[in-house]
């Protein structure tokens, strides 16, 4: 239980890299607050966490306005003290033309900069916390986009992890630490299409990209990446991307 007493927010809980953060931050100890703007499936997963004895509830939070960020982080402050752990990992498909490129900023960047803004003084004020942005491999390289339009994800992603590892030179004197973790192709809602094709996605991952584990991440092995940097395990890593794609950025 290397989480116990600590209250964890993650935004984007619902499915895929959010739930399992959540989950794997419940089996570590931690009371999850699920921040999400499907409330449905944010209960199942309650439900899951709770059956397995774990603590979880859910605040309906959408990432795509400021004002809901703003009430959640203010609600879990409220209600439970303090906020040690936030992970940002709301997703949702979008089109890529001129309003997906500003969906994509809007919620990868925007939305990880107003909670990140919001929990900080939190954090500072109780001695330390840790903050974990879901970055990408469109983090440190370029995405296969054909149109400008479709720069929006890769702009936003490498821009995540600028703002990751200033916050972290700039908060570590508060005990706060501030990692992006960098996932490669995992299963979960916003890549269905790609691993539902006829060939369960084995072309992609085997011809086109060469991924040298030669198959998908499961989102718990995220879950897993995410918890640990939550924990005192990781207490000395800060500002850095954490890669977890089976080893496409070896080459
Ligand atoms: N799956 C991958 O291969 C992969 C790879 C790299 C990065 N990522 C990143 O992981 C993060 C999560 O994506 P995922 O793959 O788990 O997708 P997903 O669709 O399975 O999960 C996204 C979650 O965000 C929630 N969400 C959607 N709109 C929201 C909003 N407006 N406010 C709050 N929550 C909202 C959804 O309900 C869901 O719980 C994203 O930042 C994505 O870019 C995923």
């Amino acid at each position: 239980m290397k989480l116990q007493d600590k209250i964890a927010l993650v935004i984007g809980a619902s499915s895929g890299l959010g739930r399992a953060s959540a989950e794997a931050c419940a089996a570590e100890g931690a009371m999850v607050v699920l921040g999400d703007i499907n409330e449905e499936r944010s209960k199942a997963v309650i439900e899951g966490i709770v059956a397995k004895g774990g603590k979880a509830k859910f605040m309906y939070t959408d990432a795509m306005k400021e004002a809901s960020i703003v009430e959640t982080i203010a609600a879990v402050a409220k209600e439970f003290g303090r906020l040690d752990i936030l992970v940002n990992s709301a997703g949702a498909p979008t089109a890529a033309d001129e309003a997906g490129w500003h969906f994509q900023i809007d919620m990868y960047l925007k939305a990880p900069y107003f909670a990140c803004r919001e929990v900080l003084p939190i954090m500072e004020a109780q001695g330390g916390g840790s903050i974990i942005t879901i970055g990408s491999l469109s983090s440190v390289t370029g995405s296969l986009a054909q149109k400008i339009e479709g720069t929006g994800y890769p702009a936003a992603k490498h821009a995540v992890l600028g703002m990751t590892k200033t916050l972290a030179i700039a908060n570590g004197k508060h005990n706060i630490r501030v990692n992006c973790v960098c996932p490669g192709y995992i299963k979960s809602e916003l890549t269905r299409p790609l691993y539902e094709a006829e060939d369960g996605g084995a072309k992609l991952i085997n011809e086109t990209l060469k991924v040298p584990l030669r198959r998908w991440g499961e989102p718990e092995e995220i879950g897993k990446v995410v918890a640990f940097l939550a924990s005192e395990d990781a207490s000395f890593i800060t500002g850095q991307a954490i890669l977890v794609d089976g080893g496409f950025m070896a080459r």
